[in-house]
């Protein structure tokens, strides 16, 4: 079963991210899946893995893509420190699943949805209006 299923109100209406923020969602889904599957392991390590390199070069190229499109400075900047945070959680998130020999999935599930879901609802839609604009 999918964890969290993309939807319209997450789009923001740029094609390179709204792609991007999918790619998350469907690796956030494997990663949850191979969770639920073993637990722990390797699989899921790798997963995670996957997730972290391809977050970061998502974070990279939506800075790059908001401040093209004329995000404001002091808002790029806020948003960057967000996303500093974010790829800080998730190494810990990576911290916590290597050494575990058992992961409370619950946590995981509510975790993820805080560190993607509100992510997008609330701090990338608050450059969608630049977006349109252009
Ligand atoms: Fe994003
Ligand atoms: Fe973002």
């Amino acid at each position: 079963m999918k964890f969290i299923e993309w939807c319209g109100l997450l789009q923001i209406g740029h094609p390179v991210i709204d792609e991007q923020h999918q790619t998350l969602f469907k690796i956030i889904n494997q990663f949850h899946q191979d969770l639920e599957d073993n637990k722990t392991g390797k699989t899921a390590v790798n997963t995670l893995n996957k997730l972290i390199s391809f977050a970061q070069k998502h974070f990279t190229d939506e800075e790059k893509i908001s401040s093209d499109f004329g995000f404001p400075d002091e808002n790029l900047v806020e948003h960057k420190k967000i996303h500093e945070q974010l790829v800080m959680d998730i190494f810990e998130l990576h911290t916590a699943v290597s050494k575990a020999s058992e992961v409370d999935l619950e946590e995981i599930r509510t975790f993820l949805t805080n560190w993607i879901i509100l992510h997008v609802l609330i701090e990338d839609n608050k450059y969608k209006a630049y977006i349109f604009k252009k």
